[in-house]
């Protein structure tokens, strides 16, 4: 499904070099290259602010607790997502309701989340799952209008761009995940949220760091300690400048997969435009098992994101809610390998089994 190995000896130079000023520059977090790689990640998503912190869980916290407005403490997500909202939201103390997704984006939209939008709700998160920017325009105003604030998960659509926007600048803030695996991923695990409201950063960067104003004076409660550090600021921003180039390659590996399953029983979600990015390649099939052995015996491996709505995992407390597309998509779901460094008989060899499918 993925091998990380490959980017790293790939960008192998680019890192080392990225590794060799942070040893030398004697800083190891909020230093020169943390700084630097706000500023450029800022200046990339169109938006005033980036501030880096530890995962895009930590991302979701911070910027869920910013922005919930006082006397509201409902959280509007979808349970299509893997779960990073729901543990942010309940660690951040708030409750959490899940509004089902659009059948064609898979992502919440307007009209699946309106049901959901009582008095208590003050922060939506929309996540723009497997690299999709969905278009939270008028999502947007109508939750403004109503006094609730919009959080983008942009973990999975790093890049993707609308009408000149990208991802991250149509909300109040946005979230984003640099694991590994991610379009723009880091050397281990890192996080930032993007705004454009000068008062979200500022609460923001004072949250990351125990709520302090200046050192040692804690100005605001429910500070934490979750900062981006130099090591892992500088190998992304050495890798930045490379990110609309794999995000291409993504686009194009699915296209060839959606190419090869034409007229077969899976139907593979297009990724064309920049509005995708390509983060998954993810496939429909009413007979999932059936299609993932046949795709392993010829060598494909494949996986499923996600395999348990939040409402049903054990751990969120499974309050039996059910919502018609996300069980039925949670069970006809299917991730097929897509990453930058798949070679292009690798490719090819996935195509085959597809077609083989038919
Ligand atoms: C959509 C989404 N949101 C949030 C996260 C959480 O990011 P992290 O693993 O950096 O905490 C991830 C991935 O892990 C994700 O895919």
């Amino acid at each position: 499904m993925n091998d990380l190995a490959r980017g790293i000896f790939r960008d192998r130079e680019r890192l080392t070099t990225a590794f060799e000023r942070v040893l030398d520059s004697g800083y190891v977090v909020m230093g020169p290259n943390h700084n630097e790689f706000q500023r450029a990640l800022a200046a990339y998503l169109g938006v005033k602010h980036v501030l880096g912190v530890a995962s895009g869980t930590d991302a979701l916290e911070l910027a869920i607790k910013t922005v919930m407005p006082a006397g509201r403490n409902t959280v509007v997500t979808a349970a299509n997502a893997g779960g990073y909202t729901s543990v942010a939201a309940k660690h951040a103390g708030f409750s959490v309701r899940y509004a089902d997704v659009d059948s064609e984006s898979l992502c919440v939209s307007l009209e699946t989340l309106v049901p959901s939008l009582t008095d208590d709700v003050g922060v939506v998160v929309v996540t723009h799952l497997y690299g999709n920017l969905t278009d939270v325009t008028n999502l947007v105003s109508y939750c403004h209008n109503r006094g609730i604030r919009v959080v983008e998960d942009c973990a999975q659509a790093i890049g993707a761009t609308l009408d000149g926007k990208s991802a991250g600048s149509f909300g109040d803030i946005a979230a984003t995940s640099f694991y590994p695996t991610k379009n723009l991923g880091a050397i281990g695990d890192g996080g930032a949220i993007a705004t454009s409201n000068d008062e979200f950063a500022a609460i923001v960067a004072q949250l990351r760091q125990y709520g302090w104003s200046t050192k040692y004076r804690v100005e605001i409660p429910a500070g934490t300690n979750s900062r981006l550090d130099e090591m892992q600021a500088a190998f992304l921003l050495a890798r930045l400048p490379l990110l609309d180039g794999f995000n291409e390659r993504r686009r194009d590996i699915i296209e060839r997969y959606r190419a090869a399953a034409a007229g077969g029983p899976l139907r593979v979600l297009p990724a064309l435009g920049g509005h995708h990015v390509g983060h998954l390649a993810v496939a429909l099939t009413a007979n999932r098992d059936y299609v993932r052995a046949a795709l392993l015996a010829l060598g494909v491996q494949t996986d499923i994101h996600f395999p348990i709505p939040d409402y049903a995992q054990l751990g969120f407390g499974s309050d039996l809610q059910s919502l018609a597309t996300t069980d039925r998509i949670s069970k006809e779901i299917l991730s097929l390998p897509c990453f930058p460094e798949l070679t292009d008989e690798e490719i090819q060899q996935v195509c085959g089994a597809i077609e083989s499918l038919k």
